[in-house]
């Protein structure tokens, strides 16, 4: 196996690069032609899309609001996020048992307590929540639990809202436990707001119980679904208008071995019966250590689905093509269908193969499985599965990717198998193929070389670079040939700082670097059909990478300068591209001054989106060349700071967010004055 130090290829190509330094401007306005009569490429209408992965507690502790960490003892650490009342001094028994669980097989584990004989106080448990629990004064939080009583006359439980100074935030007593397994449910509401309360529960009576599948859970999710994601998160992201949603990842999707790579098939049906996963970021950064991250799949590949619905986004899911991550053990699924152990029904059923020794056709059949899950009749084997999840329409769902950030030999040797069967079998989906890390290099180019002769139709290019980066490559798709693959540039994000540093941070000179890329994109929609920032989310206290598009604590949420970059793309992507002469006919970002353009057919508008990267106003007058009924007012969104370091931040969520303003349009040529620092985006009536 080739081995490859993260990112080695960015690094060294940074540090072959010059600057592009601003030079002094000219008073006089700089000219620019938009050719408004010569419409070319079409823009993809899901050009700028989303990249989701459970990094930075971006799932459990995050979208998915379930308040209770390990609510079903299965985690490795069984106790974790859980510990006894008072250290336990008033319990004699306080241990996860397995014998006759919930469901031997999928929720084995539950936690028996037994009151201390005499023992004064209150005797029970306490869950910590991810980093606490975010409550909302009014809001209303449904507890579920299974109890089973014991020796004894153990009742019920009394369980609590607990603030950070031991306040009671809302309290409900359940009783009626009997000695068989049942599902008990009450409503607490809580009585002041806090982003660090925790959960208590008190047991009644003296005796033994057995508890689980404890779950805390607010009944405002989005459209008030049960088992429904956060409402302010998904508001952002569909604020932003997403062409597609790329899930689950990410190197999550491979795992460190292909034992922890992530199973679609394990995260749909029951809730309870989803068995958590270690999250391969746990310990990934050891600057940014997090042992209690773990996946519980209660925002599983259902629930993606819906969600992708819920936003008007594609759903664009990433398969593993039977290789662990290539950072860590790059762990390889034999060829073809030999396996060491698996059976001759492994991978039909979820949790047959989480310990198996899988084979590729076991891999294969999982994508051609999850495709028959989106799409199929409700009367096909996995069709019948997502209707029972109550979608019994398909999600139509159009592509789905084959491997993460591959590579190597081994990549594409597994890759023509994969794509193989599934054009077979579905010959309109498209495949997304994976140029490996780096944007350049021998790893790539051969990549990228074998892929086109094997016509593959979108590739997926990652680039995780410094900001000036961004701005040096803006050529960089006016080069690639006409007629190829479609790329898919599916994770990028400018560094402040070194890649994988905890250093970096969301700061306007990122953002507007990557703003300035993107006019690059734009200019190619012939060549680029998609485009994804990453990652997506990060929690404040629970993070391990950096930079990220948004932010959130247990409560609030904000998005970066690059989300409202993002946002801004996406929102004005117009359906076709209109050629931009620069300055003097100059090269685009020369004298650090970025434009693209587009036409937005069904309103007729020209959109020009330009970007000043100097610390001086930049007056330009902007030709419409051949634009017919030009109306009088444009609408012009600006992102313009003096400051390349802001940032924005919980305490001040849009310290630097796009301000709305119009101007006059007089005939056909635009004067209008860039503001220093700025990102603009102006929109001009025009016939349709
Ligand atoms: O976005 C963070 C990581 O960067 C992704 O998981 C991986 O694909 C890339 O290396």
């Amino acid at each position: 196996m080739i081995s490859i130090t993260r990112f080695p290829a960015l690094a060294t190509g940074l540090a072959l690069l010059g600057t592009l330094g601003a030079s002094a401007q000219s008073a006089a306005p700089a000219s620019l032609t938009v050719q408004v009569n010569k419409p070319g490429a079409a823009v993809n209408k899901n050009m700028y899309g989303l990249f989701f992965e459970d990094i930075n507690f971006a799932a459990d502790g995050g979208l998915y609001p379930e308040l209770v960490k390990n609510k079903s003892f299965e985690t490795d650490a069984r106790l974790m996020g859980w510990r006894a009342l008072g250290g336990g001094a008033n319990l004699d028994t306080y241990a996860v048992r397995n014998e006759q669980g919930i469901n031997n097989q999928s929720n084995p584990h539950y936690l028996r307590l037994t009151t201390r004989n005499g023992a004064g106080g209150e005797a029970g448990i306490e869950n910590e929540g991810f980093r606490g629990m975010g409550v909302k004064q009014g809001g209303e939080y449904k507890l579920s639990f299974y109890a089973r009583r014991g020796a004894g006359d153990i009742s019920g439980l009394t369980a609590t809202i607990v603030g950070q100074r031991g306040e009671n935030l809302g309290q409900v007593a359940v009783s009626g436990f009997t000695n068989e397994w049942k599902q008990y449910t009450a409503v607490l509401k809580a009585t002041g707001t806090q982003n660090k309360a925790h959960l208590k529960l008190v047991l009644n009576g003296t005796g033994t119980v057995d508890l689980d599948v404890v779950s805390l859970f607010p009944k405002d999710t989005w459209n008030q679904r049960p088992n429904g994601l956060r409402t302010d998160l998904v508001q952002l992201l569909k604020d932003m208008k997403p062409g597609f949603l790329r899930f689950p990842g990410g190197c999550i999707v491979e795992g460190r071995t292909l034992s922890e790579r992530y199973q679609w098939k394990e995260t749909i049906g029951d809730v309870a019966a989803r068995l958590p996963l270690i999250n391969r970021w746990n310990m990934e950064f050891r600057h940014r250590s997090t042992p209690d991250y773990y996946q519980s799949f209660g925002l599983g590949f259902f629930e993606y689905f819906q969600l992708s619905e819920d936003i008007g986004a594609e759903p664009l899911p990433i398969l593993n093509v039977g290789m662990a991550c290539q950072y860590n053990s790059g762990e390889l699924a034999p060829m073809g269908t030999a396996s060491t152990k698996g059976g001759p029904n492994a991978g039909t059923a979820p949790h047959d193969h989480a310990t198996d020794d899988p084979s590729l056709d076991m891999f294969i059949q999982d994508a051609l499985d999850l495709i028959e899950f989106a799409n199929g009749p409700a009367t096909s084997t996995w069709g019948a599965k997502r209707a029972a999840m109550g979608h019994p329409a398909p999600f139509n769902l159009k592509m789905i990717g084959v491997g993460n950030e591959q590579w190597g030999p081994q990549y594409l040797e597994r890759y023509v198998p994969f794509a193989k069967a599934i054009k077979a079998k579905y010959p309109n989906i498209d495949l997304v193929s994976s140029a490996g890390p780096s944007p350049d290099g021998e790893l790539f180019d051969t990549a990228s070389k074998r892929l086109g002769e094997l016509k593959a139709d979108y590739i997926d290019e990652h680039y995780y670079a410094k900001a000036d980066w961004f701005r040096q490559h803006v050529d960089r798709y006016d080069k690639y040939a006409r007629g190829g693959p479609k790329i898919f540039a599916g994770e990028y994000a400018a560094q402040s700082g070194a890649i994988g540093s905890q250093e970096n941070k969301n700061t306007w000179d990122c953002a507007i670097s990557e703003a300035a890329f993107m006019t690059g994109l734009e200019r190619n929609a012939d060549v680029v059909g998609m485009a994804s920032y990453a990652p997506l989310f990060a929690n404040v206290d629970a993070w391990q990478w950096t930079p990220d598009l948004i932010w959130f604590d247990n409560l609030n949420s904000y998005g970066s300068p690059s989300y409202y970059v993002q946002k801004l793309y996406a929102l004005n992507k117009g359906t076709k591209v209109l050629p931009v002469t620069m300055p003097g006919g100059a090269k685009n970002g020369t004298d650090n001054l970025f434009a693209s353009a587009v036409t937005d057919e069904p309103t007729g508008e020209v959109v020009v989106k330009l970007v000043n990267y100097s610390t001086s106003p930049r007056p330009v007058s902007i030709n419409l060349a051949g634009a017919k009924g030009l109306g009088k007012t444009g609408r012009a969104q600006t992102m313009a700071s003096d400051d390349l370091q802001t940032q924005n931040s919980l305490k001040e969520p849009k310290k630097l967010a796009p301000q709305e303003s119009t101007f006059a349009v007089k005939g056909s040529t635009l004067s209008y004055t860039l503001a220093p620092n700025s990102f603009t985006v102006l929109r001009v009536p025009a016939k349709k």
